[in-house]
């Protein structure tokens, strides 16, 4: 992963860029998000109209705004393909402040290890460049390739923190346990 420099706007791995999204972005927001099975454990993150899509960017990009960081769009390298989102958002868990982690890849990428790269690269940067803030994955118990992403990047399974989410129970991965003592 490259360095940060004044800006985490974009990051590299081995096969991926990873960058801020822009308006252009919105048709593959809508493209993933309106895809049955990218969205079969989150129903709740399902869109159908264009316009849900270009309300979701404007809200990640006010979320790029106000901490200077966010979701970002994962591109391979080796083509122009946008292949999902990966990235982090600030909320609260059990009333403690934490960064949520969250990755969406189109299925046609998925099996690829695309996701497990991006995850770990976000995690990398969250712990060097948001260090106060605990990173978290809030997982859907059926949802077992979302889990292994989760523990590829790092995270470990913390069954005291479980709680319901949006769309039902969800299962806590975080990224380092020993803040989470039961
Ligand atoms: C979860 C998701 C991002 C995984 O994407 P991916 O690019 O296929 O994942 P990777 O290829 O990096 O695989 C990572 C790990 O998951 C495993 N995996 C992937 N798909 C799997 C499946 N359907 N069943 C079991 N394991 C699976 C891989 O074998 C790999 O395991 P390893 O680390 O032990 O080698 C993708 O399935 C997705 O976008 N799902 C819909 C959105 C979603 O559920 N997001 C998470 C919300 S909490």
């Amino acid at each position: 992963m490259s360095e940060r420099s004044g800006t985490a706007e974009e990051l590299k791995t081995a096969r991926l860029w990873l960058r801020r999204p822009v308006e252009a972005d919105i048709d593959v927001i809508l493209a993933v998000h309106s895809d049955p099975e990218a969205c079969a454990h989150n129903p709740s993150d399902a869109l159908t109209r264009p316009e849900e899509a270009e309300e979701l960017f404007r809200r990640w990009d006010r979320q790029w705004e106000q901490h200077g960081y966010g979701y970002w769009v994962v591109r391979r390298q080796d083509s122009t393909e946008r292949v999902g989102f990966c990235g982090v958002k600030p909320m609260e868990l059990h009333g403690e402040r934490v960064l949520n982690l969250f990755y969406r890849f189109a299925p046609a990428a998925w099996g690829q290890g695309f996701a497990g790269e991006a995850a770990t690269a976000v995690t990398i940067w969250a712990s060097r460049y948001v260090p106060e803030l605990p990173l978290i994955a809030r997982v859907r118990p059926e949802n077992i390739a979302s889990q292994r992403v989760a523990v590829r990047a790092g995270l470990h399974r913390a069954r005291h923190l479980d709680t319901e989410g949006y769309d039902g129970f969800d299962w806590i991965y975080v990224a380092r346990p020993e803040r989470w003592a039961p």
